[in-house]
């Protein structure tokens, strides 16, 4: 039974992600970054996070050379962010107040939270490449969060 792309897209756009910035620095110590809702919780002890990465992105090279990559969760005020890490034009850190953190990975100043990781391993799972990273440092903010929903940008929700 072959399983149709756009209803695949369709069902997992059904699952409610937060918004996160995942970047490193290449070889030639240039940051990089990209917007990312693939980030989960993977592991308490030892602390462990996850996150893929398509296997056509210019950015794999340099997250398979990098040893640390931080994961930075954006609020509701930071879509701007999340559009220009997504997209083709400019200096993308040009948009948000980065800065540095223990690892040489930016580190998103007003973020709602960051994850400092050493990259633990890297796997090809199919049309993707899944990093998982050892959390060595976290940082909370203050605020509410950017939702993703089916293909939306959201600000969260009452509570039930
Ligand atoms: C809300 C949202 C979530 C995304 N999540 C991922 C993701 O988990 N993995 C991924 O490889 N690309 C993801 N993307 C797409 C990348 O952000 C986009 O393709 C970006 O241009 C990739 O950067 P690159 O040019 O360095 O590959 C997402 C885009 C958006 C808008």
């Amino acid at each position: 039974m072959s399983l149709d792309a756009k209803q695949l897209r369709g069902a997992l756009g059904r699952f409610t992600t937060g918004i996160t910035i995942v970047t490193c620095r290449t070889a030639e110590g240039d940051p990089i970054g990209l917007t990312v809702n693939s980030f989960n919780a993977l592991s308490l002890e030892p602390a462990l996070i996850l996150w893929s990465l398509r296997n056509a992105s210019p950015s794999v090279a340099a997250f398979e050379q990098a040893a640390h990559f931080t994961v930075n969760v954006l609020g509701q005020t930071q879509m701007d962010v999340s559009q220009a890490f997504a997209g083709r034009s400019g200096d993308r850190f040009a948009v948000g107040a980065w800065g540095q953190g223990l690892t040489e990975a930016p580190l998103l100043r007003d973020a709602l939270a960051s994850f400092e990781c050493a990259r633990e391993s890297v796997q090809v799972a199919g049309d993707h490449r899944l990093f998982i990273g050892r959390v060595l440092q976290v940082h909370q903010g203050e605020g509410e969060p950017l939702v993703y929903h089916a293909g939306c940008y959201r600000a969260l929700g009452d509570i039930l």
